[in-house]
């Protein structure tokens, strides 16, 4: 193939020049939400500080290539996962104080590994349990329900009050059963950005001689910088007795690049059941503290570099910056109307509903990405409505003003436009559907109904609008399970 010739195909027969291949990449970026300039919402977390992008890049070329496999080879990476370790450790109630927790930890990937090595730790520790289970409040992130999946431990969800969105001290200990092996709680939930009343649950826990996980994967790096700015932080750390274990991540409010965790635990004794060693074949002998066995040393270079130059007084700084982007947004919310806000702000998260039949949250959703706004559609689930979830870093703190006026706007147009409207054998195919009678077929003519693209046209072009979300949202959660699941397998397709 000539390079003028090129599709973008991963292996062409003759390599290309370094700066082309750069300006590809370059290219397919562009049809990405934008990461960085505060307008999008979810998946990414962003301090907006200069040339702190370059410095952690620089830092993760330097150690890309160094392997987590083995400590005692790369005792750069030793070094720094203990160095973020004790960073993490010493923000949530750890530390070098006589009082303080012989808290120790481990590096992962990402907060879905970290949930389920907690699990795993907690299962293990065990072995006396012939059928574990785990108690995890219905707020709790999806990452307990797949810890559970790959591990055959059994969820018992555990209610949440529908006002305060928080589940209650007596229906944890309602929910632990002989077999309960952990207890977990949220600090704070994704959703709704909610702290659960952790020293009352962990107490439950702890009454019942079961492991207390604290998941403050998304807001352990910023409830402790709040706290000393003066907000009211309920105690969520190793300050609460009962709690055994907390993961947080620095992919998200620690601002590092993607793929890095840490997850806690209170002590070595509780920690040890989590490691995996085999000696029982002819190679070295495979000790991994994680999930992963080859793992590169690139993210927990940048992280340590992060955390190294922006320091406490940058984090400080920061979460001043986000306290306030979340206010501004909340007024903003609160100033619109037909809109009322699920939970006040406690942390990082704005989370609002519609109280008007006439104001479409999907409609509302696809409204604000057409001003460049890109929110996260949440769907209803048992008594808690749609919602629509902003996660707020300190980037978005100078574009607050201009999201008041876009708001109300957007909720102009979304109640001109007026909600969507299902086709009505949409609405009954999503209402009487059974998971089992989706077949791919199926899926894929509603895809093409819905205008969503499929394998023909290669690249895929799953864009989830109102209608799409609408009809998610009709459907009960084992069917959006399905469909989804047949949609991304539409989507993931090779190209040639
Ligand atoms: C509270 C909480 N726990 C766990 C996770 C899972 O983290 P990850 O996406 O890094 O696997 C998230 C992600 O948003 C989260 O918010």
């Amino acid at each position: 193939m000539r390079d003028d010739e090129d599709t973008g195909r991963a292996l062409p027969e003759r390599g290309l020049p370094a700066e082309q291949v750069l300006d590809d990449v370059r290219a397919l970026r562009k049809g990405d939400r934008p990461t960085h300039g505060g307008r999008l919402f979810a998946y990414v977390y962003d301090p907006a500080v200069p040339g702190l992008d370059e410095l952690a890049a620089a830092a993760h070329a330097s150690s890309a290539h160094v392997n987590g496999l083995d400590p005692t080879a790369f005792p750069s990476l030793l070094a720094m996962e203990n160095a973020l370790v004790g960073a993490a450790s010493r923000l949530l109630g750890g530390g070098t104080g006589t009082s303080a927790p012989d808290v120790v930890g481990s590096v992962t990937s990402g907060g879905t590994e970290s949930l389920i090595l907690a699990v795993k730790a907690a299962r293990d520790a065990r072995p006396d349990v012939a059928a574990p289970r785990i108690a995890v409040p219905v707020t709790a992130h999806a990452a307990f329900a797949k810890a559970a999946h790959y591990l055959r431990v059994a969820l018992d969800p555990v209610p949440v009050d529908p006002v305060t969105l928080r589940p209650s001290a007596a229906a944890v200990a309602a929910a632990i059963g002989p077999d309960t092996v952990l207890v977990a709680c949220s600090a704070p939930s994704y959703a709704h950005g909610v702290v659960d009343p952790v020293a009352d649950i962990a107490a439950v826990a702890d009454e019942a001689g079961v492991r207390c996980h604290v998941d403050a994967c998304f807001g352990g790096w910023t409830l402790p910088w709040l706290r000393r700015l003066g907000e009211p932080v309920p105690p969520f750390d190793f300050a609460v007795a009962g709690v055994t274990s907390i993961s947080v991540d620095l992919h998200k409010y620690a601002y590092a690049p993607k793929g890095v965790s840490v997850l806690l635990h209170r002590t070595p004794a509780l920690r040890a059941p989590q490691f995996f060693a085999y000696a029982d074949w002819p190679g070295y002998t495979m000790v991994n503290p994680v999930i992963a066995s080859t793992r590169s040393g690139g993210p927990i270079a940048a992280a340590y570099a992060t955390l190294r130059h922006l320091g406490e007084d940058g984090y400080l700084r920061l979460a001043a910056a986000t306290r306030d982007a979340v206010a501004g947004l909340a007024d903003a919310v609160r100033g619109t109307g037909g809109l009322r806000l699920l939970a006040e702000p406690e942390s990082t998260v704005v989370c609002f509903t519609s109280t008007d039949p006439t104001l479409d949250l999907f409609v509302l959703v696809d409204e604000l990405t057409a001003r460049g706004w890109h929110t996260q559609p949440q769907l209803s689930y048992a008594d808690l409505p749609a919602s629509v979830h902003l996660t707020v870093t300190a980037a978005v703190a100078p574009r607050v003003a201009e999201f008041g006026p876009d708001l109300a706007d957007a909720a102009a147009a979304a109640r001109a436009a007026g909600p969507v409207k299902l086709p009505a054998e949409l609405t009954a195919l999503a209402a009487t559907l059974t998971p089992d009678a989706l077949t791919p077929e199926l899926v894929a003519g509603l895809a093409a109904a819905l205008g969503l693209g499929g394998p023909a046209d290669g690249a895929g072009g799953f864009a989830p609008d109102a209608t799409v979300n609408a009809l998610l949202d009709a459907a009960p959660p084992a069917l959006r399970e399905r469909l989804l699941v047949e949609f991304v397998g539409l989507l993931q397709r090779p190209t040639y």
